[in-house]
């Protein structure tokens, strides 16, 4: 309406009363668009994000990595996929423990007139704000990773900015792929192999356990699985920037992975995702053949079970996580994605002498999740939970806290109350 009638005026005015009238009908605009922003949660998938909550988050995080600086850290890092959970913590750490300039890649969705954005949107957006304010480059992008457009985008902003980079963080969690040599989409599924698995899962919202059934996979599913989560885009990307010159002598790339307890193994780890990260894990070897020819490597490295957008649908996995955080926390060892990074910058990437890692070449950040007394705890509360002992056994409120607060709600001093622009 208020444009409608900004484009009547415009056609009159001259130019210096039609920038004014611009200017009052955008911040109207603004101004009558704020709303209330609520949690909309259907099937372990919150619809909705809070602009306000996401940008504390992201500044708790911040200040996290601030006080945790790395020394000899890397100096120009991209992140592909960089607005949430691990992806957001490495370039949160890239840029403020280790002071480097960052480019960014994610895809979110934006908030609308009547609409809020994803959660992504909004870390990314409070993420470019704070950097800006303090110093530090910031460049993002938002598209399809998979596309060659972007990674012609990305390669062209490096080219125009920092000239390269040293550090590539591969932190993608996506259920659809589009082939760019092929033109062929691929949806990843999360289904067990061989036969079909029952188990007991957890409703996060009505706090039940609930039976769960999944066929197994076709033959035609795996595959479709590791074209979108497997390590072929991974290396296409490398492949890609290395042959536009933007890669420094010394590059280190990392892609994130996960094992998980034989609680989870049938629908994750010996499941169709499972064949994916198989093929993610051989693709760092093939990667970092190729870049140690210039001093560089390639890792996975593989990360503890922790509540994000990705991990939230995985069936089993949130009475699992929800059982670990009660242990985790009883041990005092429990750790979010932000403190799992800075131990990786800190304690395993930029300390001092080789990298360690475990038999397969991989960095090991869940070694206090998979710590034989922890793992042992969670076996026995899995052999004795009910719904009668449900609440003492699992962390549920803490599951339920962190699955809101990915989104932006539940945070202390957040005034949910209050009409925001989305
Ligand atoms: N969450 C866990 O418990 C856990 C544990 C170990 C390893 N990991 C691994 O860490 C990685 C990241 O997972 P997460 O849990 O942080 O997921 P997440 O859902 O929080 O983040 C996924 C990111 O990928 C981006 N993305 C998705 N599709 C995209 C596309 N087509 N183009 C560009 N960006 C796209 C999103 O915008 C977001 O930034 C995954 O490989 C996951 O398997 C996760």
């Amino acid at each position: 309406m208020l444009y409608l009638n900004h484009e009547r005026v415009t056609a009159r005015k001259p130019a210096r009363c039609i920038r004014r009238i611009r200017l009052t009908a955008r911040f109207a605009g603004e101004y009558l668009n704020r709303m209330i922003i609520t949690p909309m949660v259907r099937n372990n998938i919150c619809v909705t994000a809070h602009p306000v909550g996401c940008e504390h988050q992201v500044h708790a995080q911040i200040a996290y990595a601030k006080g945790h600086p790395v020394e000899n850290g890397p100096k120009n890092t991209l992140v592909i996929g960089s607005s949430t959970g691990y992806g957001l913590a490495s370039r949160i750490v890239a840029a403020y423990s280790a002071g480097a300039p960052t480019f960014g890649v994610f895809f979110e969705r934006p908030g609308a007139e009547k609409r809020s954005g994803s959660a992504g949107w909004y870390n990314n957006r409070a993420f470019e704000n704070a950097a800006r304010r303090d110093g530090l480059a910031a460049f993002s992008i938002n598209g399809d990773a998979f596309s060659d457009t972007v990674k012609d985008e990305v390669a062209e902003l490096i080219r125009k900015s920092s000239k390269t980079v040293d550090m590539i963080v591969y932190s993608l969690a996506a259920p659809v792929r589009t082939d760019p040599e092929t033109g062929i989409t691929y949806r990843s599924v999360i289904k067990p192999i061989g036969s079909s698995f029952n188990a007991r899962t957890l409703d996060p919202e009505t706090r039940q356990i609930i039976d769960f059934h999944q066929d197994p996979a076709t033959e035609e599913e795996i595959e479709s699985t590791v074209k979108v989560m497997g390590g072929e885009d991974w290396q296409r990307w490398i492949e890609f920037l290395g042959k536009r010159g933007v890669l420094a002598p010394g590059t280190v790339t990392l892609a994130y992975s996960y094992i998980g307890p034989p609680f989870t193994g049938r629908i994750y780890r010996q499941g169709t995702i499972g064949m994916a990260k198989d093929h993610l894990e051989r693709t760092a070897g093939v990667i970092d053949a190729m870049l140690k020819r210039s001093g560089g490597r390639a890792f996975v490295s593989v990360n503890k079970a922790l509540v994000t957008r990705a991990s939230a649908v995985i069936p089993v996995v949130p009475l699992y996580i929800s059982i670990l955080y009660k242990v985790m926390k009883s041990k005092g060892i429990h750790e979010d994605c932000i403190h799992q990074i800075v131990r990786l910058f800190r304690e395993r990437l930029y300390a001092n002498g080789d990298i360690p890692v475990d038999e397969e070449g991989r960095i090991r950040l869940d070694d206090l999740e998979m710590r034989p007394d922890v793992q042992a705890e969670i076996a026995d509360s899995m052999e004795k939970i009910s719904d009668d002992n449900l609440q003492d056994i699992a962390d549920l409120d803490g599951y339920w806290k962190a699955f809101l607060r990915f989104h932006g709600f539940g945070i202390d001093g957040v005034d949910y109350s209050a009409d925001v622009a989305p």
